[in-house]
């Protein structure tokens, strides 16, 4: 059994202030029926950890491939497993794009989340260019194959679907199109790692919210979400969290 995951990404958003938020949430929802992640941005993860107090999971949004070293501004996994973070997000579409990350670069930091002990989520997603060019399929494979690294389980590695052209626009695939992609993405897991496979949660990604998550959770192997905008909210991320938990 995969146990259902809600991980909420806050991109580059979020100041001390914004943990009332937070607070909120797990008033809310102090029992919730499915596991909860937050990745706030990593001046945030010290704070945030401390208040949840493992209630709801801590993440860093990126972690550097290296445990130490001269690399102005970046961050070591170490130093988020450190800060009180369990999980890392590595590969997003806005790294891969803003700081050009390839899936080989995206392979070392899971491999370096591995070995500090976080769980690594790894993101996927194809263009509007590539969708209309029907070349989905073979870039969610390649981008899969290549930044999952080897010895990957259903304990250390989660995978996110998210189609570049649905993150912050309003717009998401239609559902057979995520059971399409989802469906694939557990098959190739489940070719290359056998029952590990079939053990590693599968996140949407890509313009969730309350009003579209219920049907997106009851979409052939979807195990939760990667929530960006709608998870700076608690009313709606608390929605979102909800919804999962009557999937
Ligand atoms: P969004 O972002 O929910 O704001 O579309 C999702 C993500 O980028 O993780």
């Amino acid at each position: 059994m995969r146990r259902k995951l809600a991980a909420g990404n806050w991109k580059m958003n979020g100041i001390t202030a914004s943990l009332s938020e937070v607070s909120g949430l797990m008033a809310a929802h102090p029992e919730p029926g499915c596991e909860v992640l937050l990745c706030p941005p990593a001046t945030l993860v010290t704070a945030m950890a401390a208040l949840t107090k493992g209630k709801i999971a801590v993440g860093g949004q990126d972690c550097h491939a290296e445990p130490s070293g001269a690399h102005t501004g970046d961050i070591a996994a170490v130093m988020l497993k450190d800060a009180g973070a369990s999980h890392v997000i590595v590969g997003h579409s806005e790294r891969r794009a803003d700081h050009a990350e390839t899936s080989d670069m995206v392979r070392a930091k899971a491999m370096a989340a591995r070995a500090a002990g976080l769980v690594a989520v790894i993101c996927l997603g194809e263009s509007d260019a590539q969708r209309d060019a029907g070349e989905t399929l073979d870039v969610i494979g390649q981008q899969l194959f290549a930044s999952t690294p080897d010895g990957a389980t259903g304990t250390n590695t989660v995978i996110a679907y998210e189609p570049i052209w649905a993150i912050g626009t309003g717009r998401t695939p239609t559902l057979a199109q995520i059971a399409e992609v989802h469906d694939f993405i557990r098959s190739e897991l489940m070719g290359r790692f056998g029952a590990e496979g079939g053990l590693m949660r599968v996140l949407y990604g890509g313009s969730v919210k309350p009003s579209n998550a219920a049907e997106i959770f009851a979409t052939s192997n979807v195990d939760g979400a990667l929530v960006g905008g709608a998870s700076l909210k608690a009313t709606d991320f608390g929605a979102i969290i909800s919804a999962l938990s009557a999937a």
